[in-house]
């Protein structure tokens, strides 16, 4: 299978350069790329990589995931996550190639309690997650051989995330408050890129679709720093502020350009139900992501 993937400098691009080797032969291609044009913002240029190197599947991890610039520059978000997918998606179509794209719990309005199923009704808080809903939208309309992957929190040790911003500020400040009113699933994007690699194994036209892809169980972010700081004091990273100073606050506390959903848990029961495929429980890749770090700090 020859795989063509956009976005492989990314949290979870980097992750699948790693688990899509063995599953056929990967073009892995970033924003600056030499031979072929990885640029999401360059319609005609992508177009051109896809019917230069006509791949079986597009894999696009590549996403404008600035979520509070989103609001004061929505055409740059628009651009790379609507009218970029319209491209890939058509271009896909022309010549058979499935589609496989990553999308987020930041579809819904964060309502409720009750984790998100696929069918339920999206209405996004911010312009980021409207611009991932009309990507989304985009694809499933223009290529049937189609999956879409909503997934939440996501970290590894690779890129910037919220769990290493948590690590890096407590190695520095005595105390940090930390919002404890929204809820989710702390992803690791390894896991992410090892799900998609068992679904491309899997993929048939039957099996299209949209599937919430997050790891087992939930936290607030609060609960994602303490149990954060607990992993970083067994494995022996030095830290001002221990999992008893970090503070609860409501997210009222940091008033944001862009409104978070309070509620990001994802149903994953299609995803288990279709393909056999379930992600453990948050707290593993956690701990596994955190000793990785400390092992590297120690090196
Ligand atoms: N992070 C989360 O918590 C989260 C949660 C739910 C869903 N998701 C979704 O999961 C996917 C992967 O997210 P991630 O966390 O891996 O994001 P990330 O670490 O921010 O990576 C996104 C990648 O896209 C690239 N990119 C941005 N604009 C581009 C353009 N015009 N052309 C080509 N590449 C461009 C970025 O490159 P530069 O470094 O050059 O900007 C970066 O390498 C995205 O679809 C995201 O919406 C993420």
């Amino acid at each position: 299978m020859n795989i063509l993937l956009f976005g492989a400098d990314g949290q979870l691009g980097w992750q699948l350069r790693r688990s899509l080797c063995v599953v056929g032969d990967v073009t892995a291609l970033t924003r600056p790329s030499d031979t072929y044009c990885g640029d999401l913002a360059d319609e005609a240029g992508i177009a051109r990589t896809v019917r230069e190197l006509r791949p079986d599947a597009i894999v696009n991890a590549a996403a404008y995931t600035a979520v509070d610039r989103a609001e004061s520059e929505p055409d740059a978000a628009f651009a790379v996550n609507h009218r970029a997918c319209e491209v890939l998606a058509a271009e896909a179509e022309r010549i058979g190639a499935w589609v496989v794209h990553y999308s987020t719990e930041y579809v819904f309005d964060g309502s409720g309690a009750a984790p998100w199923r696929e069918s339920d009704n999206a209405a996004p808080l911010n312009a980021y997650g409207r611009s991932k809903l009309a990507g989304e939208q985009a694809i499933a309309r223009a290529c049937p051989r189609h999956l879409i992957l909503r997934t939440s929190w996501l970290f590894d040790t690779w890129g910037d995330n919220f769990l290493k911003w948590v690590l890096g500020a407590a190695a520095q400040r005595p105390a940090l408050d930390i919002v404890d009113d929204q809820y989710g699933a702390p992803t690791r994007a390894a896991m992410v890129a090892d799900a998609t690699a068992h679904l491309l194994r899997a993929l048939r036209p039957e099996l299209a679709g949209t599937y919430h892809v997050a790891a087992a169980g939930e936290t607030s972010r609060h609960g994602l720093a303490v149990f954060a700081l607990q992993c970083a004091q067994r494995h022996g990273l030095g830290l001002q502020a221990g999992p008893a100073s970090i503070r609860p606050v409501p997210s009222s506390a940091f008033p944001r350009p862009a409104a978070r959903p309070a509620n990001s848990r994802l149903d994953t029961r299609l995803l288990r139900e279709t393909f056999g495929l379930a992600l453990p429980y948050w707290h593993q890749g956690v701990e596994a992501v955190v000793a990785e770090l400390a092992a590297a700090r120690r090196a």
